[in-house]
């Protein structure tokens, strides 16, 4: 039997009773016969402001040349850091890559993408038409989006991943969690099944759990063994081949889809591989599922850990070829030929989350039925036109890209340092902890090696305790899990961000206060 993909047949009922009428507008198939509409007609049927009673004539932009650019400038490869990465003998290594407008390297890599100025105006009225002005950015718009940026995000995922069939298009979100709450409402019945990361983001479980859907964990493999992507396939084919018997309350269920953070993973920091990603689509085809992608992090590319020598190295800032060609991890949209892929973007991590903006990839008869929930619900004007400005002034796809890499430099950076005053610290050293090593995004997971014969999860819950006591925040991995029974001998880690500190020395005190916590428990016989 051939099966033919429709993606129709995904929806959920309360999408599919949806219908897409505005009150405002008259249904033409109704007009009597010899009606003729008149050439240029005043419209006094839609509640939309004039631009005129906008209280804003201009918005000036002035944008970033690198993140942290003032540190740079000031040289964030001060002398300090070298007393605090403890690393003998390379004073001088640190020195080389303090910016300087004299640096003709650091010149060329600080300003690439920048343009000649970094100013950019944002008029009331008559922006060129890949700009968005002010009386279109502040008024109602339309649901799927401004045209510009919805031609923006097909071009940057044509370039970047380029879908593997042709009726895919892009459609403007509030951020990934609204892309994901708009899945889930077109696609979730009451008792289907979404099968979902061991670890997880948990307000999705809360989405999926509204709506009635059951989330059914899939294993993950947390050992730092060499190759190990974090996900255990055999688990899954096993779980899926023998469903009725593992699951027997479920049996009959529709496994309606796979939601997964491929890239960077959240909590764990784990990237898939080719052949993880292979095997997972074939899964999906076979035992017809869709996949949910869900990927914030992926832009983000860590190459392996490397003891820091200095600041930013130059010798890793990548070409915008190296970085498609052998450093970004590929979207499940490449290995997609019928439209079984739902990807989720967003801007929070590679621009800034208060925009609350992204889109979401995916065939256009899933985008059709999003838009019929989307209708008063687009995203904020404001967002777009902030956006799209700012990526026109840095050139564009190009443009951004380059701005990426600026970013996911920083992050390489910061993951190297956390990374390595980890490893150098005596609760590593001891074996007390083991790390994972991050190939994209901002976490990193911390695995904390509690004797198999003790109660993980009684120990872990103390461990976080001590460490908000010698004042250090981190997530236990059982807060992230989506079955709290199933995961509770398999979550002894913690997630470290190293997105968030001000600067280096709070990297390095954050490392140095875990890793003491860690070790003042251990030293505690495991006890607070
Ligand atoms: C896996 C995952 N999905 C979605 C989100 C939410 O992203 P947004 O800010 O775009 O809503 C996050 C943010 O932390 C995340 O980690």
């Amino acid at each position: 039997m051939v099966v033919t993909f429709e993606p129709q047949d995904y929806l959920s009922e309360k999408a599919k009773s949806r219908s897409q009428s505005h009150f405002a507008v008259l249904d033409p198939e109704t007009a009597p016969p010899g009606f003729k509409p008149h050439p240029s007609p005043i419209s006094f049927h839609f509640g939309k402001p004039n631009e005129g009673f906008f209280p804003i004539e201009q918005i000036d932009l002035t944008l970033a040349d690198f993140p942290f650019q003032n540190y740079l400038k000031s040289g964030i490869t001060n002398g300090s850091l070298e007393s605090l990465l403890n690393v003998k003998g390379r004073s001088d290594a640190y020195g080389q890559n303090q910016y300087t407008e004299t640096n003709a390297e650091w010149e060329k890599v600080y300003r690439r993408g920048s343009g000649s100025d970094n100013k950019a105006k944002i008029p009331k009225k008559g922006a060129s038409k890949d700009l968005i002005d002010l009386a279109d950015g502040l008024q109602y718009s339309e649901y799927r989006g401004y045209p510009q940026l919805l031609n923006f995000t097909k071009q940057f995922i044509k370039r970047l991943h380029n879908p593997g069939y042709e009726e895919w298009d892009t459609f403007m979100c509030q951020g990934a969690s609204d892309g994901l709450l708009k899945i889930a409402d077109v696609l979730f019945n009451e008792g289907d099944i979404v099968l979902v990361e061991e670890f997880t983001f948990p307000p999705v479980l809360g989405q999926i759990a509204a709506l009635g859907a059951i989330a059914v964990p899939v294993k993950a493999d947390l050992s730092t063994k060499a190759g190990n992507d974090g996900i255990d396939v055999d688990y899954l084919s096993n779980l899926l081949e023998s469903w009725g018997d593992v699951y027997p309350q479920y049996k009959g269920a529709k496994i309606k889809a796979f939601y997964t953070i491929p890239t960077g993973q959240n909590p764990t920091g784990f990237t898939q591989s080719d052949e993880t990603r292979t095997r997972v689509y074939e899964l999906a085809k076979k035992y017809d599922f869709l996949i949910l992608e869900d990927d914030p992090y992926g832009y983000i590319s860590l190459p392996p850990y490397s003891a820091p020598e200095r600041a930013l190295s130059l010798d890793q800032f990548l070409t915008i070829d190296e970085y498609l060609a052998s450093h970004l991890a590929p979207s499940y949209l490449r290995y997609d030929t019928e439209g079984r892929v739902l990807r989720v973007e967003t801007f929070s991590k590679v621009f800034a989350p208060g925009l609350r903006l992204g889109f979401v990839v995916a065939h256009k008869k899933f985008l059709n039925a999003m838009g019929k929930f989307q209708l008063l619900r687009p995203p904020s004007g404001t967002s777009q036109l902030i956006f799209q400005n700012t990526v026109e002034k840095l050139g564009g796809v190009d443009g951004f890209i380059n701005w990426i890499l600026k970013v996911r430099e920083t992050y390489v950076h910061r993951k190297n340092l956390l990374y390595h005053h980890i490893k150098e610290s005596d609760a590593y050293k001891k074996k007390y902890v083991d790390i994972i090593d991050p190939l994209a995004g901002m976490f990193m997971s911390v695995l904390i090696r509690i004797p198999k014969d003790e109660d993980q999860e009684k120990k872990m819950g103390l461990l976080t305790w001590k460490l908000i006591a010698h004042g250090i925040n981190a997530v236990p991995g059982i807060k992230m899990a989506s079955d709290k029974s199933f995961s509770k001998d398999n979550a002894n880690f913690f997630r470290l961000t190293f997105a968030a500190a001000e600067n280096d020395a709070e990297i390095l005190e954050g490392a140095k206060r875990f890793t003491n916590g860690v070790e003042d428990f251990f030293n505690n016989d495991l006890n607070y």
